[in-house]
């Protein structure tokens, strides 16, 4: 039981995280001769009169990507927002903070070593997410994986060390809620709904974050930091930091998304996908390691209510006459069974919740 970040440098890979050939990234997708800057949305604009015109920004972004417009009214895989309220000293105050976590001696951190998945609090080592990794693929990840809200009810389950972490990850924790919030009002507007239509139990359940670190790798071309994965909840908002590492799929291909300093990359959820019967898409991810720089990313996913039902909201089903419904209802603990079962795999969940019609 041991963190990466706390092995003796290592001159090679060690062989439990080399992955079989067909899933290690190739050479011209490390290079980053693909990268794309995703399209900004500049939220300044969404506090007074310019509203419609970011709504319309974030409706471009669906188009400089080359999605299929078909009844939708918005679809974008993910992008950049700037501008966007959460204070420059609040998010790196955070990082900082984190960072210094991960230097700690390695018993601090062991301290909260887990593999329980319902832990308010815990740190691991290698994998994504899944203790169903049936053939013990291992990816070059440390994560410190938490609640964060509300603040209130969560923060005791935090590390404690270093003195500073709570009260930053306090900050943060508000700022980038209230962030997803308004991003959601906004995405609702977009899609021709009530502004409200996420509050209450599509957005109700307690916020989830991902402190992900990816020590410098040995052998970037030989392993991943994070499979290729979709995010499960609703709305997910990464502050990447300024070391690259994120790649998306488009079209078939995996593109690196370029670090934007202060920025926050802005992606859907599989949670969402199902939501909006399909309209929204959650986009596939994965993170390639570096030889050169050590890279941590904050990921924070909104959650619906667990307790409650979901299932694709009538009012995006019943918009077109006679359509019917491309998702069955489902739980929140059946989501999750289906996540672990398909290690995050976007088609393979799905596939899971889809209802096939008869024609
Ligand atoms: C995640 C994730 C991306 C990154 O935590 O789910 O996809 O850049 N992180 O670390
Ligand atoms: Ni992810």
């Amino acid at each position: 039981m041991k963190l990466i970040c706390d092995f003796p440098s290592p001159k090679s890979l060690p062989d439990k995280y080399v992955l079989p050939p067909e899933k290690r990234p190739c050479n011209h997708e490390l290079q980053g001769d693909l990268s794309v800057a995703l399209p900004v949305i500049d939220l300044q604009g969404a506090l007074g009169d310019g509203r419609r015109q970011v709504i319309g920004e974030i409706m471009e972004a669906g188009k400089e990507f080359g999605f299929f417009q078909a009844r939708c009214l918005v679809r974008f895989i993910a992008m950049h927002a700037v501008n966007h309220g959460v204070g420059e000293d609040v998010i790196q105050g955070f990082r900082e903070a984190a960072a210094e976590f991960f230097r700690m001696p390695a018993e601090a951190k062991l301290k909260h070593y887990s593999n329980e998945h319902n832990k308010h609090c815990r740190v691991f080592s290698g994998s994504v997410t899944s203790h169903t990794d049936t053939n013990d693929i291992r990816y070059w990840r440390d994560c410190l994986k938490l609640r964060c809200y509300p603040v209130d009810k969560l923060m005791h389950h935090w590390p404690s060390q270093p003195e500073t972490f709570r009260e930053r990850l306090a900050k943060y924790a508000v700022a980038v809620q209230e962030l997803a919030q308004r991003l959601l009002r906004l995405i609702a507007e977009g899609l021709g709904l009530d502004s409200r239509f996420f509050e209450g139990d599509l957005t109700g359940g307690e916020t989830m974050m991902n402190v992900n670190y990816y020590p410098r790798c040995p052998d970037p071309s030989l392993t991943l930091g994070i499979r290729p994965h979709s995010d499960r909840y609703i709305l997910t908002v990464l502050s990447q930091g300024d070391v690259s590492g994120l790649q998306v799929k488009h079209k078939g291909r995996w593109i690196g998304v370029q670090p934007m300093h202060n920025a926050f990359v802005v992606n859907f959820g599989l949670q969402l996908e199902m939501v909006t019967d399909g309209v929204l898409t959650s986009v596939e991810h994965r993170v390639v390691t570096n030889s050169a720089k050590a890279r941590m990313s904050v990921a924070t996913l909104i959650r619906p209510n667990m307790g409650s039902r979901i299932g694709p909201a009538p009012v995006m089903v019943n918009g077109e006459t006679n359509h019917r419904p491309k998702y069955r209802d489902f739980t929140g603990s059946e989501l999750i069974e289906a996540y672990e079962a398909t290690a995050g795999n976007r088609e393979a969940l799905l596939e899971m919740f889809r209802i096939h019609h008869a024609k």
